[in-house]
């Protein structure tokens, strides 16, 4: 069923994901009101809407777009928010999403992934919309085996706190068409890479680390396999749900570009012209997932959604953003992010 939609709620919208659809979005959609609830966690950056896009005007000097500073787990500001505008429609991108940090502290996890969500579905239902969108991830599905692929019809089987709390807001958005009518929908995505992604996460990692000729840290024997897709190309597919997407229904979302760690960290450092020899194995994460592929059959073929950056396009384009946007990872490096690299990365 395609919406027409005067106002929508984007939540985490200040993080990677978030802010690179609000961009995507305002520059496709001019009538559209896009209403930013973010907590500014130490993933939340509002330099990463500041930032001038394609179109050469930043998000933040657009008139249709407005940034509350709030937490999706407070229900009465929530509900003040709903009151005010009358969305047509939530996108819920707010999340804790780093699997390392769910491990060192997973209660965060639980606060704002699982009881967030019920939150914000409690409020929907009370207010009424037309589409409430999850932002989910392949990680719920666990891992696989040497062979195949996860469709939307695989047993969810998370093995860390992080995926766990996603699976628990899947089964919540469903809970919560199924016996209160709230029109919820999923995606679950594969890894994403690009522009404004936080540099605890693995590309990132490696492109800053390599420009500043620091060890490049890999987890276990770096046979782990990755299912990578462009950040535009996940926020396409996240537009084309949110207005033709059906009801109650589940779309995987992938690029079909598996790789193995080590191999992507050699490829990184190539492009760069930096050695292998920064490469450090490291002791590795607890239960690790080996391998995710998604099958993205559906969505491609429902509708008609298919990735356009190829990954040699998409990791050359992205390894350019951190070169030439220096002052943005910079100024996160030198922040709680050293706490935080210090105690992961100490005594691996
Ligand atoms: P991110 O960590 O970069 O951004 C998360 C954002 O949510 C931040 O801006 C943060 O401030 C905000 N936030 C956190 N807690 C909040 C709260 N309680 N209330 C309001 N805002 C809060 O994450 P991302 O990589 O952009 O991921 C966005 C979503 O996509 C997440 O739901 C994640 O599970 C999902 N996802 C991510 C990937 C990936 O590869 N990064 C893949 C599939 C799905
Ligand atoms: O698959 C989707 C998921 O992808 C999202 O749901 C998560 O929010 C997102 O963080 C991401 O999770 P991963 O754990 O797969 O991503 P990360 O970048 O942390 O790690 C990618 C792979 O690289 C993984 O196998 C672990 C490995 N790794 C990671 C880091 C940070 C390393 O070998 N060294 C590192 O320093």
């Amino acid at each position: 069923m395609s919406i027409s939609l005067k106002s929508i709620l984007v939540t985490g919208g200040a993080g990677f994901i978030g802010s690179n659809f609000i961009r995507l979005f305002l520059r496709k959609h001019k009538d559209v009101e896009v209403i930013n609830l973010d907590k500014l966690t130490y993933a939340g950056n509002l330099e990463s809407l500041s930032q001038k896009g394609q179109s050469g005007q930043s998000v933040d000097s657009n008139p249709m777009y407005h940034f509350y500073k709030g937490d999706i787990s407070d229900s009465s500001f929530v509900s003040r928010l709903f009151h005010e505008w009358h969305f047509d429609a939530v996108i819920n991108f707010a999340a804790e999403s780093h699997v390392d940090r769910s491990i060192l502290g997973p209660r965060t996890f639980i606060e704002t992934n699982v009881l967030g969500t019920m939150t914000l579905l409690e409020v929907a239902r009370e207010f009424g919309i037309e589409k409430f969108l999850q932002i989910s991830t392949d990680e719920v599905y666990g891992s696989l085996g040497a062979t195949g692929k996860f469709t939307e019809t695989t047993h969810l089987s998370p093995n860390s706190p992080y995926s766990s709390s996603k699976a628990s807001a899947d089964m919540l958005a469903r809970a919560w068409l199924k016996t209160f009518n709230v029109p919820t929908m999923i995606t679950r995505c594969s890894n994403n890479y690009g522009p404004f992604q936080f540099p605890e996460k693995f590309i990132p990692l490696m492109i800053i680390n390599a420009l500043q000729n620091k060890e490049v840290p890999v987890y276990g024997d770096g046979e782990n396999v990755r299912d990578w897709i462009f950040v535009e190309d996940h926020c396409e597919a996240i537009e084309d749900v949110l207005f033709n997407g059906k009801i109650g229904e589940v779309y995987n979302v992938g690029a079909s570009n598996e790789i193995r760690n080590i191999q992507l960290a050699k490829l990184v450092l190539s492009k760069m012209g930096r050695s292998e020899s920064l490469l450090k194995f490291v002791k590795d994460r607890p239960g690790h997932d080996r391998r995710y592929a998604m099958d993205s059959s559906k969505i491609e073929i429902d509708l008609r959604w298919k990735p356009l950056r190829s990954f040699e396009q998409g990791i050359d384009e992205t390894i350019k953003w951190y070169i030439d946007h220096e002052g943005w990872w910079k100024r996160i490096i030198s922040g709680e992010y050293q706490n935080y690299y210090k105690l992961q990365y100490e005594g691996r």
